[in-house]
């Protein structure tokens, strides 16, 4: 059965990332939620596919989804929705965006799909199943220290005085390789879940940005906690996603700066 949610998340994220594509070739449509926080008409186009097609195959189904065209239901399957992760980027015409479905059963992550359009990169994972890009299998980094590792972060669009991140980014980046921004989260994620980063951390992200990503990060063999260890709960204030093996270094870091104000990532 998980598998058939899976290959229906992979055909329904396949035709969303058509309709992104198109728009990509376009002149962008730019509307704002917020001071940086955009949205475009590929947002809306994207979103109303997967909503129509999930909504078809599985009436019964709840579905939270970005732009707001999801419904409740009283199922115990949830889908979760970013029908363009990277607005920014998209935006700029710097083809790094995604698009991001996940199916959960109450707390459970049971499949997931992050689909990257201008690549054609498709990262898949079933619960228990193990983790794909473009049909074969991935796996986390081998790296084992902080001071050898690339790391990834990001930042909010919207009330972005408040971010306590820059700190963060400024520590990481003296102990470690570097740390890369690229501006769509799902995708950070399936960087990590593929071996292409080694740890990634981001403060106030919402289920639809982090709901596959996660998936995909567990069953490639990585780690997802907050900074204070315990197991990361979906729309948590703060996450750390990793390949494990840098998992408890570079989580004590991030914990070391939290406590200089604890606060900072509750602040909205
Ligand atoms: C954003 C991206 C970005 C992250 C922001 C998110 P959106 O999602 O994932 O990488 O830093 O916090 O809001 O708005 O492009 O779907
Ligand atoms: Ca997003
Ligand atoms: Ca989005």
């Amino acid at each position: 059965m998980t598998k058939d949610y899976l290959e229906a998340a992979i055909e329904i994220a396949q035709e969303a990332g058509k309709i992104l594509r198109e728009e990509f070739d376009r002149p962008p449509d730019i509307a704002y939620k917020g001071d940086a926080d955009l949205v475009t008409q590929a947002d809306k186009r994207s979103e109303r596919a997967i909503v129509e097609r999930l909504t078809k195959y599985f009436p019964d189904h709840g579905i939270v989804a970005e732009e707001g065209s999801g419904h409740e239901a009283k199922s115990e399957f949830r889908w979760h929705v970013d029908p363009l992760d990277g607005t920014t980027n998209f935006a700029h015409g710097y083809p790094c965006f995604s698009v991001s479905i996940a199916l959960a059963q109450r707390d459970t992550l049971l499949a997931g799909v992050v689909f990257h359009p201008v690549y054609d990169e498709l990262f898949t994972a079933a619960r228990g199943e193990g983790a794909t890009l473009n049909g074969k299998p991935i796996h986390v980094s081998k790296i084992e220290t902080l001071a050898t590792s690339l790391l990834c972060t990001g930042f909010p669009a919207h009330k972005r005085v408040a971010s306590p991140n820059i700190h963060y980014y400024w520590e990481f980046t003296l102990r470690s390789h570097g740390v890369r921004r690229d501006g769509s989260a799902a995708l950070d994620l399936a960087a990590v879940a593929a071996g292409r980063f080694d740890a990634f951390w981001e403060f106030g992200l919402n289920k639809w940005d982090v709901a596959a990503g996660i998936l995909l990060i567990e069953e490639a063999g990585g780690k997802v906690t907050d900074f204070t260890g315990q197991p990361y709960q979906l729309g948590g204030p703060m996450i750390l996603a990793t390949n494990g093996l840098i998992h408890e270094e570079t989580r004590q870091v991030a914990y070391e700066i939290l406590q200089r104000d604890p606060a900072a990532p509750l602040r909205r």
